[in-house]
């Protein structure tokens, strides 16, 4: 018995090893952790089950025969953070640089097959150069078992991807197809071919940084969601991420006790939207006096800024928070603003979190660029997702909810549960220039002094059309609300709608425009 023993402890601590130390220290010397280090500080003590820690691959070209460790470059399993259940994988750069093998596939499958079906969230840390090039074909078509499993748990448990490494190939196209990326500073690259390919194919030199470095998909294709200083940080990021979801579609996310007061008026909202109508503001501040002290965790944040995207509580429950933000931008909705909302409102409502809007923006942007790359397009993604969306919507226009705008930002019309507006509310269905341009274009063209005509036209339109009560005349605003009374209201809503039952017809899937 004692032989069998000593074989097993022997090749689990070989295990233990990864690619051995000198790529450990390799791995050190570039501020990176290694995988089983990852995992450590990722999971509460003592809870990490591993799965298939002696698995190997049985490839024999380039020497690969020769070189083998049991893991094969991926550690995975089951464990708990803060107390609740997860599933987990961390590539390990320290062996054939984390490249995705068959049997690295088996391991995934193996741990997202248990996680969908035991309804926990799944984190993946990526380290890994992609398919494994010794493999051929065999670790190429691996990736497509691993796919089918991202696209079955869209939805339905929470996946996140956090980038700790060169992540090419394959390795970035599954982290594509979760709900979060998270990379760290200075050691997370993302592409789908490196530099070296890039120059052989279109001529064009690149660094790695410029090509998939962390500012780039933070800020420029929007391909992570969430920018980390570290490799420590980014575990930390996904502890407080999970802290605000559920554990899967089918239950509601945790509730923290209650440590702010859901009766606190905020007296500096009364003031915080200028007088002069075209004086920016930061709707964060709006978003950060009104949700649970603390508790707003943006994401998306360097991204199409001129919306704002996060989680918060109010009342020690997660609420999803949508806002437009005037201090860039205007908060015009572009292309990219679109995609971030709608995205964001999908993830929410997959996951059973109340969504609370805050509208200032001017509109639509126009102009040739917008339309020829798809605002049409881009724009009814937001539409679609507001639409689409059965959680607790709760809508507060602050500024101006002017136009196309107005409807698409979940307005009373779209499914939007209640809709507060401030006496500040300018909601128009179109800007005053350009309205008087068109309903005046007569009396303009034949006035003596038709740029003094203009702008009386324009004075009385703002008076008679910018504010809030037009809408609430109708019922398209609920009501109208000091901007200080705003926490308690959304509170007291929230408290209402938490039973709230709907449901879309049913289909297969619905059709959204991408
Ligand atoms: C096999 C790989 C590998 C891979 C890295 N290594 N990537 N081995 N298959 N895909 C090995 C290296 O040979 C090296 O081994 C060790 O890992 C460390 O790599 P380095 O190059 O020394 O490290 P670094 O300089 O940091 O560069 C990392 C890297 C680079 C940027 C990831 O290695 C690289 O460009 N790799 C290839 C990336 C790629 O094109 N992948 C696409 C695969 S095809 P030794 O023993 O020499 O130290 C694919 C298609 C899927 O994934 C499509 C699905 C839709």
């Amino acid at each position: 018995m004692t032989h069998y023993l000593q074989t097993l402890r022997e090749m689990r601590e070989r295990a233990m090893q990864g690619g051995g130390s000198e790529r450990i220290a390799q791995q050190h010397s570039r501020g990176k952790m290694t995988a089983r280090e990852r995992l450590a500080l990722l999971l509460d003590e003592d809870t990490f089950q591993e799965l298939g820690a002696l698995a190997t691959h049985n490839i024999t070209d380039f020497g690969m025969d020769k070189n083998r460790v049991p893991g094969d470059g991926v550690v995975t399993g089951f464990g708990k953070i803060n107390g609740r259940r997860v599933a987990v994988f961390a590539q390990d750069f320290t062996f054939v640089g984390g490249s995705f093998s068959e049997v690295q596939s088996h391991k995934i499958c193996r741990i997202q097959d248990v996680a969908l079906e035991s309804g926990i969230p799944i984190i993946g840390l990526n380290d890994s150069g992609g398919a494994r090039i010794q493999e051929g074909f065999r670790s190429l078509a691996a990736y497509g078992e691993v796919f089918v499993r991202n696209v079955l748990s869209s939805g339905v448990i929470p996946q996140i991807s956090v980038m700790l490494g060169p992540c090419a190939g394959g390795s970035v196209y599954s982290p594509a197809l979760t709900d979060f990326v998270i990379m760290a500073r200075g050691i997370s690259y993302m592409f789908i071919t490196g530099p070296d390919v890039i120059k052989a194919v279109t001529g064009e030199e690149v660094s790695f940084g410029d090509l998939g470095g962390t500012l780039v998909h933070n800020s420029k294709s929007g391909v992570a969601h969430i920018l980390a200083e570290s490799d420590q940080e980014s575990i930390e990021l996904v502890k407080l991420l999970l802290s605000y979801l559920p554990q899967n579609n089918t239950e509601d996310p945790p509730q923290v006790a209650r440590y702010d007061s859901p009766d606190r008026m905020e007296e500096s909202l009364n003031t915080i939207v200028p007088e002069d109508e075209n004086e920016p503001y930061d709707m964060h501040h709006v978003i950060e006096a009104i949700v649970d002290h603390g508790s707003f965790f943006e994401v998306h944040p360097y991204y199409a800024r001129n919306a704002i995207v996060g989680f918060a509580r109010l009342d020690g429950y997660s609420v999803g928070v949508v806002g437009n933000q005037p201090a860039h931008l205007a908060g015009v909705l572009d292309i990219d603003s679109s995609d971030k909302i709608a995205r964001f409102v999908r993830i929410c409502d997959a996951f059973n979190i109340p969504i609370i809007t805050f509208v200032d923006t001017p509109g639509y942007l126009p102009g040739l660029d917008q339309e020829h790359y798809g605002i049409i397009r881009h724009g009814a993604k937001v539409i679609y997702a507001y639409c689409e969306a059965t959680v607790p919507k709760i809508s507060i226009v602050t500024r101006k909810a002017i136009g196309g705008a107005y409807i698409a930002m979940s307005s009373r019309q779209m499914r939007c549960d209640l809709a507060f507006a401030w006496p500040t509310a300018q909601i128009a269905v179109m800007g005053a220039d350009g309205a008087v341009r068109i309903l005046r274009k007569r009396e303009l063209a034949t006035a003596d002094d038709p740029v003094a005509l203009e702008r009386k036209f324009v004075e009385e339109y703002r008076e008679k059309f910018f504010n809030p009560y037009i809408a609430a005349n109708v019922g398209q605003i609920d009501e109208v609300i000091e901007p200080r009374e705003t926490r308690p209201r959304l509170i007291r809503a929230l408290e209402v709608l938490r039973t709230k039952v709907k449901q879309n017809p049913p289909k297969k899937h619905g059709l959204m425009p991408v």
